[in-house]
């Protein structure tokens, strides 16, 4: 089984979070029988407005962020307290916008973490190198991706964690199968049993050949798969695709 996750980032309303994933429901109903289920794993992450509440038979609502504390003084942010109110148990930490963007640190992610690691939450946490450092070549890119596990517990139950190039966000192009291969190889020496996915301009044409490498237990799309017809190409695309165990 392979794990597809779509990062919406600040993408849909609520109401046409309500239509992708009424329509997701649909396709993998479509394409399950009685005897065999749907063979991947799929997790949504709406923005916090349209956050839904995580009712769906054939996949789970997460979060994209949250702040680690049950309520409080934290204008601007959810806590504990609202991600229950929708029954959301699964929320991606360290995504590369976050940390460079909204300036989160290493400390941060690992404080998020930590809070939401003890409560059971399933957690995508994603770690991802910049153009700069790739630059510096694979023993740099390793030491940076290292450095995006202080704090972190790597024997916490329920992690998965997603290597996204920053260079290859957004940009329609890939890391190469080569360059995927290479990371995936190395981390997962690291990471053992915990699931890696690959992130970063994965779209219906390269979905397949991704989800094949060894070493990559599955995806985190972010473009590609905000338009439900995309998406639903996507799963189309590798459909027959399982994790070798
Ligand atoms: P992308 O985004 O698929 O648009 O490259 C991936 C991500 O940021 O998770």
């Amino acid at each position: 089984m392979k794990i597809i996750a779509s990062n919406f980032k600040t993408n849909h309303t609520r109401k046409s979070t309500l239509q992708f994933c009424e329509n997701l429901e649909k396709f993998i109903a479509k394409n399950q029988t009685q005897n065999q289920s749907f063979p991947h794993q799929i997790m949504i992450f709406p923005p916090q407005s349209a956050l839904l509440e995580n009712r769906f038979k054939s996949f789970q609502v997460g979060a994209q962020n949250a702040y680690p504390t049950k309520n409080g003084s934290y204008t601007g942010e959810i806590g504990l307290e609202q991600l229950e109110e929708f029954g959301i148990q699964t929320l991606l930490i360290g995504h590369s916008e976050r940390r460079e963007i909204l300036k989160e640190s290493q400390e941060f992610c690992a404080e998020k973490f930590r809070f939401f690691s003890q409560l059971g939450f399933r957690i995508c946490y994603c770690i991802g190198e910049s153009q700069e450092i790739k630059q510096q070549g694979i023993e740099a890119v390793l030491e940076f991706l290292e450095s995006e596990f202080e704090g972190i517990n790597l024997n916490s139950p329920d992690l998965i964690v997603a290597y996204e190039p920053i260079w290859a966000i957004g940009s329609g192009v890939s890391a190469s199968l080569e360059e995927i291969t290479q990371i995936h190889t190395r981390l997962k020496q690291k990471l053992g049993k915990i699931p890696l996915l690959y992130g970063g301009s994965v779209k219906p044409q390269n979905v397949r050949e991704i989800l094949s490498l060894n070493g990559v237990d599955g995806v985190l799309i972010g473009s590609a798969s905000w338009e439900i017809s995309s998406f639903c190409q996507i799963l189309d695309n590798s459909i027959d695709l399982r994790s070798k165990e």
